[in-house]
This record gives structure tokens, sequence and C-alpha cells, in this order.
């Protein structure tokens, strides 16, 4: 039998207690300890699992809990310390989105986890979700034609963050779900906002991808909204797909619109746009968390000794953005010109290693 991978979590405020459930009920995963300097939150915690260890003191966490990896659930400030101490310890290590506060950060622990042979994931958990999934299988299937733009809504009242501004919480997930879709790393960002509530954090934020052959996104991301709004139109030159994330069915809505321009004309008189108006049509999704689909890859990824889909190259291409979209607003917009674009594995090649575990596979196990 398989020795299961022994689990801790640091960081059990909001976000953390959702990472130790899913680790939980994995079936070849021990969650082991935890660790947050929060007593109150420790309780909390001890409260729902009480054989999981609860330790305010990360060395002992470290240490003496005989951990294979950590998952890492605190402020974003204090990733990337919290991740070299995990690496350093040789831990297979879960960074949760953003990877850390610079691109410099970011490429210490990708170095680190390199030379110890760790698998180091950063979770951008959407692309692990059926509905992100379901939209690369239908571009890749070119039913869309290419791709012309994508336009993201990230829109809600709060909940507002003290230490990093809009962009940098709810970004991060249009932006991952972007570079997925897209496969490349834009040419060039630009990004306008204010910070209307808490001064020098901005609450809403518009922020421009710009790609290679003209194909670019928008991200709008706000906290201060009447209504919340998650929502994708994904553009291509034969279909569209709006995604919206908030219905629990019917997320996804593939439109077979598309506009043509006529290919000659002589007269103003004869030229017509041409519009075509076809049915729409719902795909079926699996009804899955994506967050277990998440952890179960990472798990999956420190058995098979493979790079997760969402690596810390992945974590460091999307604090690169971010970097240059705080850049630009303090510019007042002014573009951010990438000289140097990173490669990027296709999303083909990437999706090969993702394992989603279907319901009735997680009851048989
Ligand atoms: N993937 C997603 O969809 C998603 C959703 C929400 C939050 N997140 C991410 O999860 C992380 C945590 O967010 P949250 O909303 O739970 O934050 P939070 O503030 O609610 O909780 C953070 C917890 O970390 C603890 N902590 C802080 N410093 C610590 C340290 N040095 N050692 C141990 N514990 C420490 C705090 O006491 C607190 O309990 C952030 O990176 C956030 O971006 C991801």
């Amino acid at each position: 039998m398989r020795k299961p991978i022994s689990v801790g979590v640091v960081g059990c405020g909001y976000w953390g207690p959702l990472l130790v459930r899913n680790f939980k009920n994995l079936s070849n995963c021990n969650l082991k300890a935890v660790c947050d300097v929060n007593e109150a939150r420790l309780k909390h915690v001890r409260g729902l699992y009480p054989e999981v260890e609860c330790l305010t003191d990360h060395q002992q966490f470290l240490n003496g809990s005989g951990l294979d990896a950590v998952v890492i659930s605190t402020p974003v400030k204090h990733h990337h310390s919290l991740a070299k101490a995990s690496l350093n310890a040789g831990k297979h290590t879960f960074i949760e989105k953003p990877m850390a506060s610079t691109s410099a950060e970011c490429e210490e622990l990708i170095d680190i986890a390199e030379r110890k042979g760790l698998v180091l994931m950063v979770d951008h958990t959407f692309l692990y979700s059926s509905p992100v999934r379901k939209i690369v299988e239908i571009i890749q299937a070119g039913d869309l034609g290419d791709l012309r733009y994508i336009n993201s809504r990230r829109l809600n009242l709060g909940l507002f963050q003290k230490e990093i501004n809009v962009a940098w919480d709810l970004a991060p997930h249009d932006i991952s779900i972007i570079l997925h879709v897209l496969g490349e790393f834009p040419v060039a960002i630009n990004c306008q906002g204010n910070a209307h509530v808490t001064p020098g954090i901005e609450d809403v934020t518009n922020m421009s991808l710009s790609f290679r052959n003209k194909r670019f996104a928008t991200i709008q991301s706000s906290w201060l909204e009447p209504r919340k709004i998650r929502e994708m139109t994904i553009v291509g030159t034969r279909r569209m797909i709006v995604y919206d994330d908030l219905p629990t069915h019917e997320k996804i809505r593939v439109y077979d619109v598309r506009v043509e321009r006529p290919p000659h004309y002589n007269t103003f008189a004869e030229f017509q746009y041409s519009y075509h108006y076809g049915d729409s049509y719902i795909p079926r999704l699996q009804q899955e968390e994506p967050l277990k689909v998440a952890c179960q890859h990472f798990v999956d990824c420190i058995e098979k000794k493979t790079e997760p889909v969402t690596s810390g190259r992945q974590g460091l291409e999307l604090v690169r953005i971010l970097e240059a979209a705080s850049a630009s607003l303090k510019a007042n917009g002014a573009p951010v010109i990438f000289s140097q674009a990173p490669e990027r594995v296709s999303v083909s090649e990437a999706v090969k290693g993702l394992r989603v575990v279907h319901s009735a596979e997680a009851a048989d196990a």
C-alpha cells in the first residue's frame, strides 16, 4: 500500500480551513498539522478536527510534525518567507495565489525548489474548475476559431483588504485564466484605478493586457460595486463564450454568432457587414469543487514527481503581470512593455498532467 503524503497547513483564516477540509478528505493524504499565529483560529480548526495537531510555533510545525508537504494560506506578504523556510526544510510546497509580493521572491523560491527537487505549486484555483477546463476543451477543438479578445469582470461590495489593492486580490483569477486560455504571455500591460476608501489601496482597477497579433484582454476589478459579478466573455472569429461563475448550473454558454467584413466591394453602397446569428448551447459540466481538484493534483505531483499545471513558473508569470500593473497604476495608466516574454508551456502540454477525481472514483478510493 502507498504511504500517504503527510501535509500541514499554515494560515487558518478564511481560506485555510477550506484547504484543511480538502486535504483531509483525500485518500492518499494525511493532514497532520496546522499552524497559525492566532490562537483563536487554531481553536476553530481544533473544534472541527480534534485529531489534527495545532501549533503557533512555525519552527515546531516545520521540524517536529513529520510533514512531507506544506500548504501556505497566509496574507501574501508572508508567502515568501514561509515558503522559503518550508522548501529549505525539504518540504514540497503549495502556495496560495498570488505566489509572493515580488517576482524576485518568486524566482528565489523556484530556484530552491528546483535545486532540491521539490514540487512547488501555486493555487490558481480556477484552472482546476470544470467551466475553465471545458472552455479550454472547446477552444482546443477549434470551435471558437481564432481568439480575438477576452473581457473579464470581477466586482462586488468588498471584501476590502488592508495590505493589497483590488488588482492583487481579485485579478489573479482572471489573469491565470486568460494566460492559460491564450497560452502566451502579454507584450504590454496598462492599468488605471483609484483608491476611494482606503488611501493608497486601489479599490477599483481596469487592466489591459496586449498580446501578439492584436489579441488583447481587459480585466475590471472592484470592491465598490452594488452587485456581485463574476463574468468573462471570450470572443473568437467563429463563436463566442460567456462564462458566468455565479449560478450553480449553466455557467457557460457558447454563442454561434460572428460578424464578417465583405472581402471585396467597389462602392460604399455595396459595403455590408455580414452578421451571423446561429444557435447557442450550454455545455454540461462536471459538478466538482475546484479546490479539491487542485489539492489532489498537488498530492499526485508529489507521488509521480511531475510538475504541476500551476507551478512556480506560472506563479511568477502572474506576479510579473501584477508588478507591471502596479507600475502602470503609479504612472497613471502608462503602458508597461515586456521586452522579453517568458516561454510558456502550451495549454495542451499543461493539462496532460491534470487528474480530475470524479465522485465515483473518490467513493471507490
Ligand atoms: N484561491 C482562492 O480562490 C483564494 C480565495 C481566498 C483567499 N485566497 C488566498 O489565501 C491566502 C489567505 O487568505 P485569507 O483570506 O484566508 O486571509 P486571512 O487574513 O483570513 O487569514 C490568514 C491567516 O494567516 C494567519 N497568519 C498570518 N501570518 C502568519 C504566520 N506568519 N504564520 C502563521 N499564520 C499566519 C493569520 O493569523 C490568519 O489566520 C491569501 O494568499 C489569499 O490570496 C485564495
